[in-house]
């Protein structure tokens, strides 16, 4: 799969092992973030990850902040997004199984480089199951519309 993945300051480091584990599982990654530890508004890394995605640039996409959460709040305004914060690789699995979840995003002053490393494992791993949960996804899509 092409990842898209992106970053604010507090997750550099993070986010260079999460690109080699990523590349290291046999996908291509997009680097949309900061390599630069000065600080910056994350806002704009949610964005570019949500809009690649959304895009259809990338198959799906991942997000580090300090608490993973600012970055996905920005990344769900973007249309067609669902993007959910992880710090249990059972919520990592489920967000793409039930929530069909295209990004996944996670704190770099929450979960260590091992945890995260399995979080997104976990959730690459994992397909949407649709049926009932397709269902609740379109509602949530349809809420978009209005
Ligand atoms: C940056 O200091 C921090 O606020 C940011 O990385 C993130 O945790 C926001 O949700």
């Amino acid at each position: 799969m092409k990842i898209a993945i992106g970053n604010d300051h507090s997750a550099v480091d993070l986010k260079k092992e999460i690109i080699t584990f990523v590349e290291g599982l046999g996908h291509e990654t997009v680097n949309f973030g900061t390599d630069s530890t000065e600080s910056c508004d994350y806002p704009i890394y949610g964005e570019k990850v949500g809009r690649a995605v959304a895009a259809g640039e990338a198959d799906c996409g991942i997000l580090i902040c300090g608490t993973g959460v600012g970055i996905s709040l920005a990344a769900n305004k973007v249309k067609g997004i669902r993007c959910g914060v992880c710090s249990d690789t059972t919520t990592a699995h489920l967000i793409r199984e039930h929530n069909h979840a295209n990004v996944i995003a996670f704190g770099a002053r929450i979960v260590g480089p091992e945890k995260a490393k399995d979080i997104v494992k976990a959730y690459l791993e994992a397909e949407p199951m649709g049926g009932r949960h397709q269902a609740r996804v379109d509602m949530i899509s349809k809420m978009e519309e209005q």
